[in-house]
């Protein structure tokens, strides 16, 4: 492989890797209850772009994500969440744009959530699952890289979920 470049235009974002785009109708499971309004729109949640690299030890995968603002009842929008199936790989966020959350956990029971903001990075150590939530009004725009042999464990997140959840509660952010 060698060196190559993307463009960053947050307008119209290819980075010739995978695309992966989560709606509502296929992810609605990991919200504490279903909404009634979004059933007929099934709104995009989530998308993100990956970098066209292989899943190798060695190589660093980097991503951008854009999850959308709204709610599914009082739940702020949120991307799936995952451990990395190699645990003891870490991730790093870059916010661009927006407002969030990132929700993270150990499986010993540890959970610790961190802002994230144009600006600010976000460092996750080995062995903490991660998921971000919208807490704004506008797209919560990250940029994020991490070991490309890590791999993405979801199964353990949709079997126990986060100890807590985001919810907006008399317009204020609340984390049960
Ligand atoms: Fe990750």
């Amino acid at each position: 492989m060698r060196p190559f470049t993307v463009s960053m235009n947050l307008d119209n974002i290819n980075f010739n890797g995978n695309h992966i785009v989560r709606r509502y109708e296929d992810i609605k499971s990991i919200f504490k209850s279903t909404d009634i309004s979004l059933e007929g729109k099934n709104p995009v949640i989530y998308e993100v772009f990956e970098s066209p690299v292989p899943e190798q030890q060695g190589h660093l995968i980097f991503l951008v994500t854009i999850l959308y603002p709204g709610k599914v009842n009082e739940e702020f929008f949120m991307t799936k969440g995952h451990y990395h199936t190699v645990e003891n790989t870490a991730e790093v966020y870059l916010g661009i744009k927006g407002k969030g959350l990132i929700l993270c956990q150990t499986k010993s029971g540890d959970f610790e959530v961190a802002e994230i903001s144009e600006n600010r990075v976000v460092y996750i150590p080995p062995f903490w699952a991660h998921r971000a939530v919208n807490i704004f009004d506008e797209p919560l725009i990250f940029f994020g890289i991490y070991p490309a042999h890590a791999g993405h464990d979801y199964e353990t997140i949709a079997q126990s979920g986060f100890v807590k959840r985001v919810f907006s509660k008399n317009g204020r952010v609340v984390i049960e």
